[in-house]
This record gives C-alpha cells, structure tokens and sequence, in this order.
C-alpha cells in the first residue's frame, strides 16, 4: 500500500511521465525538425523521396516509425534526431505522424 502511495506520488510529482504522447506537439517539432526533408502534411504524396509523413503513415507501424526517428540506418542522410529529441518528443512525433494515416 505505502509502495502504491510513493509510486502515485512520484508520478504527480514527474507529470512529463504521466503524459500521454500530445500529437499537437508532434506537429510543431515536425515543424522544426523535419520539413526540409519530409513532407509533414496530411495531404503528402505517396510516391516521392524522403517520404512523406502521410505515406509513412500508411506503411509503417508506430513501432517502426518511433525506432526509425530514433535510430535512422546510417547509410541514409536522415540525420541522427535523437541528438535532439528526447523520448517524449519521439513519441509525440510518432503520434501526429500515425494520425496522418487515410
Ligand atoms: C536531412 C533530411 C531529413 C530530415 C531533416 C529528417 N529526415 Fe526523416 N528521413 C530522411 C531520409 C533520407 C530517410 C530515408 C528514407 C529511406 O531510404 O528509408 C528518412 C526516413 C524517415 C523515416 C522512416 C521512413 C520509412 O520508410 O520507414 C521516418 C519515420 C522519418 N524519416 C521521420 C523523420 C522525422 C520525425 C524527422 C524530424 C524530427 C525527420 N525524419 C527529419 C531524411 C530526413
């Protein structure tokens, strides 16, 4: 039962760990981070390079998508965002982007 209290504290206390992923903030980081690259909007194309959000969207799961933003192959030029994301912004990232799928 004290477990339980703590527990429930430290999580009011650490409200970034108690959030779910805010896709509204994912799109202000794409915003940021990703539009000289990929097209962040709903209506992108399906066939073009990088890919669009709206088609990553549609082909990939949120676990691929999460893992891809974290950890992109090093043989394409996407560059290594988690050097500027932490894993919250990854998830509200992967949140506007699986919100795109049609
Ligand atoms: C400098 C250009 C560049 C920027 C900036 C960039 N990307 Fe990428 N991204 C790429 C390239 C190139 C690929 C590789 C596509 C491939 O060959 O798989 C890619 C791939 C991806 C993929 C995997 C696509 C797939 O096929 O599964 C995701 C997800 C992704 N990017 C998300 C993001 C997000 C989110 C941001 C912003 C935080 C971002 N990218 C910023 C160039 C970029």
């Amino acid at each position: 039962m004290r477990a339980v209290f703590v527990f429930t504290a430290l999580l009011a206390a650490c409200p970034a760990l108690a959030q779910d992923p805010d896709p509204e903030l994912g799109r202000e980081l794409a915003e940021q981070y990703c539009t000289n690259c990929h097209d962040i909007e709903a209506d992108g194309q399906m066939k073009q390079y990088p890919p669009s959000f709206a088609a990553i969207a549609v082909f990939r799961s949120s676990e691929q998508i999460m893992s891809r933003i974290q950890f992109p192959p090093f043989h394409v030029s996407m560059p290594q965002m988690s050097l500027v994301l932490d894993a919250s912004n990854v998830e509200d990232l992967t949140a506007y982007i699986v919100g795109l799928e049609r």
